[in-house]
């Protein structure tokens, strides 16, 4: 049997300071029974100013690095997962790069990919292990989206937290690994959502700031109406070539952007939500960290064992969308 690349250790970090749904009552006209209703979500983490992601995705990091029995030094490659970057230039990756003291000449990058950007991500490692260019690869999934939150719309601000999460990709026993992953996209869709200025298209100006363009747009119940269909076509697309039927499935990890869309998943798939990680209630949609918190939490509590097949599947900004299925 043929060594694949898969995922040798999974770390999260979350930043301390809770924003619970009754603190959201005092700034926008919304409730905890809305929020609770229409999404699931009951409170997230929230970065303060004076706090850097960059820190997150270290912390999460050191903990995927640690999960795997490695040294950061052995790392030799790294990929972070990200839409709001620490500097629109050069990005986040050489940020954790040098907070993990991991060697200097290591090439990194950093990948737009939406929401989906682990996934993204992950596919991406798993190609540069299985080529033998690189032997570990980190992947991070970072996201500080409360920085492009507008906290005067309460149509996102009750959305989204932050947080980060991150996996080495390495070849690993027999038997285990990526079986295999499906990657979409559907361009005519990219308005769905957005951050208007701040882009070469639309630079950064007095006039941007005060038509408030530099906060998330979403129109979300578009982007509600497709997601189901676009995680559920990719799932059961990498299950063929798998050769998995998906009852065989033991653990899905869904990007959690809204609990009706990962139960109408669980549904369309046949898959009892025992069978289904969910977090959103206490870290709402960290975006590219959602799937490795959710992983890393549902591994250190044991419901994720050694052998299990495991799908992951998410969709975002783009709009992107794929899923990958692997035998943990
Ligand atoms: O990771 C990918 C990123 N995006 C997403 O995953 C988002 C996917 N979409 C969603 O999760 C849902 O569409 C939302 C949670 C964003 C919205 O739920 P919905 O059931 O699609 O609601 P809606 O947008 O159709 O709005 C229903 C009503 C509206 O009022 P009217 O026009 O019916 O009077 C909204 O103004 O709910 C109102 N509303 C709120 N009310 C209280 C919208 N946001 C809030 C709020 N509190 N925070």
């Amino acid at each position: 049997m043929k060594a694949r690349p898969g995922i040798a250790g999974v770390g999260c970090a979350v930043p301390s300071r809770i924003l619970t749904n009754a603190d959201l009552e005092k700034l926008v006209d919304t409730s905890d029974e809305w929020i609770t209703a229409r999404t699931g979500i009951k409170e997230r983490r929230i970065l303060r100013e004076d706090e850097d992601p960059a820190e997150l995705g270290i912390a999460a990091a050191r903990g995927a690095i640690e999960h795997a029995g490695l040294d950061p030094t052995e790392i030799d490659f790294l990929i972070t997962a990200t839409n709001v970057p620490e500097m629109l230039v050069p990005g986040s990756s050489p940020f954790i790069c040098e907070g993990l003291k991991i060697k200097k000449e290591i090439p990194f990058f950093d990948l737009i990919a939406g929401c989906t950007g682990f996934v993204y991500a992950l596919k991406v490692a798993a190609d540069l292990v299985s080529a033998g260019s690189y032997e570990n690869v980190l992947v991070v999934g970072l996201e500080a989206l409360s920085r492009f939150t507008d906290w005067q719309d309460r149509s996102t601000c009750v959305l989204f937290g932050d947080g980060a999460g991150a996996v080495v990709v390495r070849k690993m026993p027999p038997g285990r690994g990526i079986l295999a992953s499906c990657l979409a996209a559907d361009s005519s869709k990219w308005s769905l959502l957005r951050i208007d200025a701040g882009g070469v298209k639309t630079p950064a100006s007095v006039q941007t700031v005060e038509r408030r363009q530099h906060y998330l747009k979403m129109a979300g119940s578009e982007v509600f109406k497709s997601a189901v269909q676009m995680m559920e076509e990719t799932t059961e697309k990498a299950l063929k070539e798998a050769q998995l039927t998906k009852y065989e499935i033991d653990w899905v990890v869904p990007h959690q952007a809204n609990l009706r869309i990962i139960t109408a998943l669980a549904k369309r798939l046949d898959i009892p939500m025992e069978k289904v990680i969910v977090n959103i209630d206490r870290y709402a949609n960290t975006s590219t960290a959602s799937i490795p918190i959710a992983l890393r939490e549902a591994v250190d509590d044991g419901r994720i064992q050694p052998g299990d097949v495991v799908v992951l599947s998410a969709f975002g900004a783009g709009v992107t969308y794929g899923s990958i299925v692997l035998r943990w």
